[in-house]
This record gives C-alpha cells, sequence and structure tokens, in this order.
C-alpha cells in the first residue's frame, strides 16, 4: 500500500491586490505555494504602475507561475501618485536582474478582474491586499454587491501606532486615505495586519546569507532583492531587520495561529496634514455598556494586535527555500 501524505489543508482561495516591491513579491511566492492564488492585481505604490505590473510577472516568471495579472489603478483617488524609490529602489525591485515576463499583463483591467472573480464564486474569494486600496476602493465603489461577494478583505497597511512614511501614518495607507476609507466602510468583513504586528517580522541579514547559500536560482534571486531592501531599512531607519510586512497578511490565513486580534473602530484621517493617512483605533477594550457612550465608534474591523514574528519570517524563508527543491 503506497503511503501517501496526508491531505492539504484546505487552500483559501484569494486574489492578491500588490505594488511589488520586494515584501510583494516575496508574498506572491509564498501565496502561490501555500494558497489558491486565482489571480495578480497591480496597483501603482512602492514604484510606478508600469513597474508594479512589469515586476508581478517578473516574479511569476521566475517562479513558473502562471496565474493571470491585471494591470489596475495607476493614481490614488485624490492627489498624483507617491513611490518608495528611497526603500524599493528605481525599479521597485533592485538588488537583482529577474528573469523578463514572457507574458503581458491581461487586457481587462484589474477592477472588472477583480469584481469578476468574486462574483464567480460567491462567499469564496478572499481579497488580499498589501498596496495602496485604490483598486478595491474603485471596485467597491463601482458594484457595491462586491462586500457581500468577498468572504473577506485581509490587508496590509495602517498601524495602531508609529506609521513609517509619516511619524503617524503607514505608506499603503497614506498613499491613498480616502481609498482606505471606503474600503473599511464598505461592508466586507475587513481585517487590518499593521506595521505594529509586521515591524516585529524581521528579515535579519542571517535570512539573506541562507537564501544565498543555499545557491537555487529563487534563492539567489530574493537573497540578492532582500540583500538590497535590508540595505536600504538600515539606511534610511537605522534598523537591522527588514519588516516582512505584506506576507504577514497571507499568514493570517495560513498560519492564523501566529497572529492575535482584536475588534476596533478604525478611523482613517483625511483632513489633517499632520495626521493625513493616520489609522486611529481603539484598544481600550471597553465594555458594551461603555460603547454607548457619546463618541465612541462601533467595531469596524478585525485588527491585529500580536505577532509571532520569528516564527513568521520563518515560514516564508521556508517556502522561498522550497522553490528550488
Ligand atoms: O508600509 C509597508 C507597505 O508599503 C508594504 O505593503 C510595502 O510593500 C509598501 O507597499
Ligand atoms: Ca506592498
Amino acid at each position: 500500500m503506497t503511503p501517501t501524505a496526508p491531505a492539504l489543508p484546505e487552500r483559501t482561495r484569494i486574489l492578491l491586490d500588490c505594488d511589488p516591491g520586494h515584501d510583494d513579491a516575496m508574498a506572491i511566492v509564498y501565496a502561490a505555494r501555500r494558497l489558491d492564488l486565482v489571480g495578480i492585481t497591480t496597483v501603482f505604490g512602492n514604484t510606478p504602475l508600469a513597474n508594479t505590473t512589469r515586476n508581478a510577472l517578473a516574479v511569476c516568471e521566475l517562479i513558473g507561475l502562471d496565474v493571470p495579472v491585471a494591470a489596475g489603478m495607476a493614481a490614488p483617488l485624490v492627489g498624483a501618485p507617491a513611490s518608495a524609490a528611497h526603500i524599493h529602489g528605481s525599479t521597485g525591485l533592485d538588488g537583482a536582474v529577474l528573469p523578463e515576463p514572457r507574458r503581458a499583463p491581461l487586457a481587462q483591467h484589474a477592477v472588472p478582474f477583480l469584481i469578476e472573480q468574486a462574483r464567480a464564486a460567491p462567499g469564496e474569494l478572499t481579497l488580499v491586499a498589501v498596496g495602496p486600496l485604490t483598486n478595491v476602493a474603485v471596485a467597491l465603489r463601482t458594484e457595491p454587491r462586491l462586500a457581500g461577494w468577498l468572504r473577506e478583505i485581509v490587508l496590509m497597511g495602517g498601524s495602531t501606532d508609529v506609521g513609517n512614511i509619516t511619524p503617524q501614518a503607514e505608506f499603503n495607507i497614506h498613499c491613498d486615505p480616502e481609498a482606505a476609507s471606503v474600503v473599511f466602510a464598505g461592508g466586507a468583513p475587513v481585517r487590518m495586519v499593521g506595521l505594529n504586528v509586521t515591524r516585529q517580522a524581521g528579515i535579519a541579514q542571517a535570512h539573506v546569507d541562507r537564501l544565498a547559500a543555499a545557491g537555487g536560482r529563487v534563492g539567489r534571486a530574493f537573497a540578492g532583492l532582500l540583500g538590497f531592501y535590508l540595505a536600504r531599512t538600515r539606511a534610511v531607519y537605522r534598523r537591522d531587520t527588514a519588516a516582512m510586512h505584506d506576507p504577514c497578511a497571507l499568514l493570517a490565513l495560513t498560519d492564523p495561529g501566529l497572529l492575535r486580534w482584536q475588534d476596533t473602530p478604525v478611523h482613517v484621517e483625511l483632513a489633517s496634514p499632520a495626521l493625513r493617512g493616520m489609522t486611529a483605533c481603539d484598544l481600550r477594550g471597553l465594555s458594551d455598556e461603555a460603547r454607548g457612550l457619546p463618541g465612541l465608534a462601533a467595531p469596524i474591523a478585525q485588527v491585529a494586535v500580536g505577532i509571532d514574528g520569528a516564527a513568521a519570517v520563518d515560514r516564508v524563508i521556508a517556502e522561498l527555500l522550497a522553490c528550488d527543491r
């Protein structure tokens, strides 16, 4: 009797909306290996849309991943697009030369693609958004029923404490706070994985060295990418580890025991120039009785308030290494 491996846990069906970006690139590989990834949509953010789209296709080429990639919004709902070249470089994926993509993005825009994927299997698709939320907001505004078709939205963004792009705001939210406000109020179940936890999932030089030493094609590419990302993090934030932001949103689906959550209102600040893009949460844990007091908002999202950061990074690095086996 041939021994059979234990059945894989049922794989959550997801669509990944991203702005590759080094941590987005890790998220694409991790999602491909651990989840039922039905498609990738790209948005401006770490680098302009043309780069995020090319980078997503190049990561797919690197690992032989054949899922549709649809390009989305090139600018926020209000204002001009920002970028994070100071961290991700001029291409958005500096540090390694990835294979030239042989595939092109879909002719279809990311917004209708996203809506169609959700409509095709109501209640089954989880949207994981790890860039500015412009695509998601436009999709919710275009088709309000999307909120009911999605199983949930898990987003990397915001923070319950310090920011990164400003003292109070996290980059994805700050890129398009109006879009974030639409998403939190859109009616779909939302889980927010913010800087307050992702900064605890640190990629260290030892991880880079392990990828390089493994010698495989994917390992070598990510050693170059993450070596660059770590160097820029040291130069800008004077930290010895680089935050593995985006894969933390996927670990919420594959390894839920690694994160802890709290229900909370989330106010996205739009008006104050100094606080714009801040995600103000209420973690006081007040009783339902207190919630009746004036000025207290009802909970609107589950926010990650704890993570086993070391285990999180080990899970993702292990999947990068497994690509070469
Ligand atoms: O603030 C971190 C987030 O902004 C991550 O998603 C990173 O890729 C950038 O998009
Ligand atoms: Ca990102």
